[in-house]
């Protein structure tokens, strides 16, 4: 049976019949706002490729912490941009690097938030690799211990989350054991599962300063051709004892969001990554594309195609909407 009996416009006619038969909706309890977060005292620095966004002193920080929080957007996650990079990545492994002390403020400041810690090296090393380098090697088992270490320091200066994104083989495991033996067994991962060397990250490298020097990182992320690799990379990290997997890009990945969230029972996280933001703030300031309309479009997207949580440099604004 079809027209004139059916007639889907019916349910279209009002906007509270809209929101009745709504699907998807978004809340801002589902993002998690990133945040890049450098030493001194006072520090706004704008991102150029990042319209809105900014380099963060710790103090600067937790004051946009704060706003998170009471905008209702429950989490952020953190990124740390030490001053001094070197070639082992100290920086990242320092119980009094720039992210363990941002750590360590934020939930002084605002205990209620929740705060992630970003556990990878690529902003701490010198050469803009993810791990350790020998020669034009990144060295996924030499790295494993220091992703180790930089999670237990995050975890002792009071981190409610970790999430490596390193895409190094066997490191939700690592990091799940030197977690555990540290006596932060009850401390949960969230694994940058499937992530892909992607394009779109373009504008976090200057956010970061963490453009590789030499090469890229298509050695250890995953080629944006596959979603079975997704799934087998998914498999190992639950396996290794990830709780939440997170899939990333998310724009044009949705596909991925979607196999993952049909094959696993856990939470699934997707990141809005940078040139995703970009691209719209830039469209927007041109005038081609309402941002307000685009970007709850876009995150309503990452939902609807399967994420439970969403990371986001547009939670401020959504969540301002919802
Ligand atoms: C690596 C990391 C990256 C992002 C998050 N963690 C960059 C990369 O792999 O080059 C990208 C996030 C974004 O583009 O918003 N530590």
């Amino acid at each position: 049976m079809s027209f004139p009996v059916h007639r889907p416009r019916r349910l279209r006619r009002s906007e509270a019949l809209r929101q009745m038969v709504r699907e998807t909706d978004l809340s801002p309890s589902d993002l998690i706002y990133p945040l890049f977060v450098v030493e001194g005292k006072g520090v706004r620095r704008p991102i150029a490729a990042m319209p809105g966004v900014f380099n963060l002193s710790i103090d600067q920080a937790v004051v946009e912490a704060r706003q998170a929080k009471s905008l209702g957007v429950p989490s952020v996650i953190l990124f740390g941009i030490p001053d001094h990079k070197d070639a082992i990545a100290s920086g990242a492994t320092d119980e009094n690097g720039v992210v363990q002390k941002a750590i360590r403020e934020i939930k002084s400041a605002a205990p209620d938030l929740q705060v992630v810690a970003d556990v990878c090296l690529c902003e701490y090393t010198d050469h803009g690799h993810c791990g350790v380098v020998s020669g034009q090697q990144v060295r996924n088992d030499e790295t494993l211990p220091l992703l180790a270490q930089m999670a237990v320091t995050c975890a002792r200066a009071g981190a409610d989350l970790i999430a490596p994104s390193d895409m190094m083989d066997g490191r939700i495991g690592a990091l799940r054991k030197a977690l555990d033996e540290a006596h932060f067994d009850d401390l949960p991962i969230m694994s940058y599962a499937a992530k892909y060397a992607s394009g779109f990250y373009g504008p976090f490298r200057e956010a970061a300063q963490s453009t590789p020097q030499f090469g890229d990182r298509r050695g250890y992320q995953m080629d944006p051709a596959n979603v079975r690799e997704a799934l087998k990379e998914v498999a190992l990290d639950l396996e290794e004892g990830a709780d939440l997997v997170m899939v990333k890009p998310a724009l044009a990945y949705l596909d991925v969001i979607a196999k993952v969230k049909a094959a696993c029972d856990v939470p699934v996280a997707a990141y809005n990554v940078s040139g995703e933001y970009s691209m719209v703030k830039a469209a927007a300031q041109n005038g081609w594309v309402d941002y307000t309309r685009v970007m709850m479009e876009v995150l309503t997207s990452i939902k609807r195609a399967g994420a439970d949580l969403i990371l986001t440099y547009h939670a401020l604004d959504a969540a301002k909407l919802l």
